[in-house]
């Protein structure tokens, strides 16, 4: 199928919930309301926020204006360890309908709940997501998000389900039927990791179905960092509208910001629930609008899982709105976490990205190899050739990744080519990054 122009899929300006367009001071004046009550509803209920405003010197009837929020406490994510797996809920435990962890690479998950107005609320954001994305109420969408503790595929799921979709609940992985739902069942839409989507439209080829004449025509992408550089490879090799989508589990989940199909131009933060700042991440303060820095959230209306200023480790800048009037935020870089630090310079796997999808030789599977040469951090760029490359044109390809990575970001890498399929596949969050600096 063609692509359709994003104009014509674009949300009926009066399906919109009345907030999503209203002024910015009617924005400010309801956040400023429930942002005292979420200050207050956190001290009164929760032990751990209570002894950290009191150890400020700061109390809920401090905060005067939005900007008076900078004298709070930030939360970060070791706090809610220590509170593992209740301590952090602001409600008795009996009035907690969900919960939901991450995984936790090291250490404990981290565990939030939600009461049943928090999952209305949820449904609430995520439908206007799906909806500034494209989707309308009767869509078929395919849910390849994972189900269970992530957030992904329930989050998606009671979203769709809100907007009035026919939601196929298919989760991740078993790619191969991952394929034949989607030609069967024909979805107009598909939500699952960017990476993912790539290792399906990879199994189609193999299948023998042609990306371009699915049914899909919109893909709501999150859960990882990605390129707008992605972005046009997916579009061109699928023909339907890649939108971005973030959220993060301590905040709510997925939808917590959104982008528009009309402009695609950096994600919305609905606002009217989740406050968003900008910080220095090394003097925690507080950054003007447009200034690059972490980004902060504090929750708004949450009941069962108060947030306030929740350090995300995710490095981006606020913009102001266009389609929506909500501000938003850039395509997230990184988190700080995933920083790499060669030889002094800094590098993001989302700079090797923005590079290597542009180079037809290389396929858009890429992982980043950390290790020790001598006394020096040093990293490998593992990329495969392209099925329709040979191997020269791989090795032309992946000479010119290194060059171009020296020449604008300044740091030297090793590409290493290997042969069509070789690099990890995602079934759902990629993994960007292997270190092996301590291995010998
Ligand atoms: O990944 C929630 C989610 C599910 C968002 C599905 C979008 C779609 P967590 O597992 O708690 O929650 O991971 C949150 O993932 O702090 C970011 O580092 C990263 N992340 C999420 N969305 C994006 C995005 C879900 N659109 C962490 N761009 C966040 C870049 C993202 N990074």
């Amino acid at each position: 199928m063609k692509m359709k122009p994003a104009e014509q899929l674009a949300a009926n300006p009066a399906d919109l919930d009345p907030i999503e367009i209203a002024s910015r001071d009617e924005i400010s004046a309801l956040q400023l309301t429930r942002l005292r009550w979420s200050l207050k509803h956190a001290y009164d209920n929760v032990p751990h926020y209570k002894k950290a405003f009191d150890n400020k010197g700061i109390h809920p009837d401090d905060l005067k204006t939005l900007a008076d929020l900078a004298k709070f406490p930030f939360t970060v994510k070791s706090d809610l360890r220590d509170n593992y797996p209740y301590d952090m809920f602001a409600v008795p435990r009996e009035k907690v309908v969900r919960i939901h962890a991450s995984s936790g690479t090291t250490g404990q998950p981290t565990v939030v709940g939600y009461t049943r107005n928090d999952i209305e609320m949820w449904s609430g954001v995520m439908a206007r997501s799906l909806r500034a994305a494209g989707t309308k109420p009767g869509d078929i969408v395919h849910v390849a998000y994972g189900y269970g503790l992530f957030t992904g595929g329930l989050g998606a799921h009671y979203g769709a389900e809100k907007l009035g979709c026919t939601v196929i609940p298919v989760s991740g992985g078993m790619t191969a039927r991952q394929v034949q739902l989607i030609v069967d069942f024909k979805p107009r839409v598909i939500m699952v990791t960017p990476s993912y989507l790539l290792n399906i439209l990879d199994e189609m080829e193999r299948q023998g179905v042609t990306p371009q004449d699915t049914h899909l025509e919109v893909g709501v992408f999150g859960a990882e960092p990605w390129t707008n550089e992605m972005r046009q490879q997916i579009e061109q090799r699928s023909n339907l509208h890649a939108v971005d989508i973030y959220g993060l589990s301590e905040v709510i989940g997925p939808g917590v910001a959104s982008e528009c199909i009309e402009t695609k131009d950096g994600l919305h933060v609905w606002e009217d629930h989740f406050y968003p700042e900008i910080i220095d991440p090394e003097t925690g303060e507080v950054l003007p609008d447009g200034e690059f820095g972490e980004l902060v959230f504090t929750s708004l209306t949450k009941e069962a899982f108060p947030i306030i200023r929740y350090r995300t480790r995710d490095l981006t800048r606020l913009l102001p709105g266009t389609a929506r009037s909500m501000r938003r935020i850039e395509k997230i870089t990184g988190r700080s976490d995933d920083m790499l630090i060669i030889r002094g310079v800094n590098l993001f796997p989302t700079q090797i990205e923005e590079i290597l999808v542009q180079l037809d030789a290389l396929s858009p599977h890429y992982q980043l190899e950390l290790y020790k040469k001598g006394n020096l951090d040093a990293v490998k760029v593992h990329c495969e050739r392209s099925p329709q490359a040979d191997n020269e044109a791989g090795l032309a390809a992946a000479s010119q990744l290194a060059k171009t990575v020296k020449a604008t970001i300044g740091v030297s890498i090793e590409p290493v080519i290997h042969d069509p399929g070789s690099v990890a596949r995602s079934e759902g969050k990629a993994q960007r990054v292997i270190d092996k600096r301590n291995e010998t």
